[in-house]
């Protein structure tokens, strides 16, 4: 990133900060807890549902410093940008709709299925929208 200035630096730095601390333990523990629901181990779940909810809105500083990094390059109207956002959009609705809600009613002592499937769907649109930011197909604003 040569002659970029300071402030974006500082706001990529934080975007990418935020994805690492808050995306890495909600891919984790919410990848882990189709299993140890099936061991029925009771603390271990409430746990791993803890940190999914709590590093969920911790999440919510990925696209808020990943925005004002995309308007301080001017590169909102980019597709592979556009493309990232839709999927990020699509990645929190499937946690805030599908997984979270399913995992409480787990922990209320439902049968729930399909959760390790959507998981790992959602697990996939984080790769991709990372594949995405470091490739950036289509921008000519550097890579
Ligand atoms: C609304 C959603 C998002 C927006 C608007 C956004 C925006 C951006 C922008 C503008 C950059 C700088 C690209 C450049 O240097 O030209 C970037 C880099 C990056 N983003 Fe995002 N981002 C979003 C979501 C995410 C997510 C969900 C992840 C990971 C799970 C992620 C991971 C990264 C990484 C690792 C980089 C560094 C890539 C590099 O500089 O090589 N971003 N993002």
């Amino acid at each position: 990133m040569p002659s970029v200035p300071r402030v974006t630096k500082l706001l990529l730095s934080l975007h990418v900060l935020a994805a690492i601390i808050a995306i890495g333990p909600v891919t984790v523990a919410a990848s882990m807890f189709p299993a140890v629901a099936r061991r029925s181990d009771r603390s271990r779940l409430t746990l791993l549902h803890r940190i999914c909810r709590v590093y969920s809105l911790v999440g919510v500083a990925v696209p808020v410093f990943g925005l004002a990094t995309a308007s301080s390059l001017g590169v909102l109207g980019d597709a592979w940008l556009i493309t990232s956002i839709g999927l990020t959009g699509a990645a929190a609705l499937i946690l805030a709709l599908v997984i979270l809600p399913g995992q409480e009613r787990v922990l209320a002592g439902e049968a729930v299925t399909r959760l390790g499937m959507v998981t790992g769907i959602f697990n996939l649109l984080w790769a991709t929208v990372t594949v995405l930011m470091i490739v950036r197909p289509g921008s000519t604003t550097g890579a």
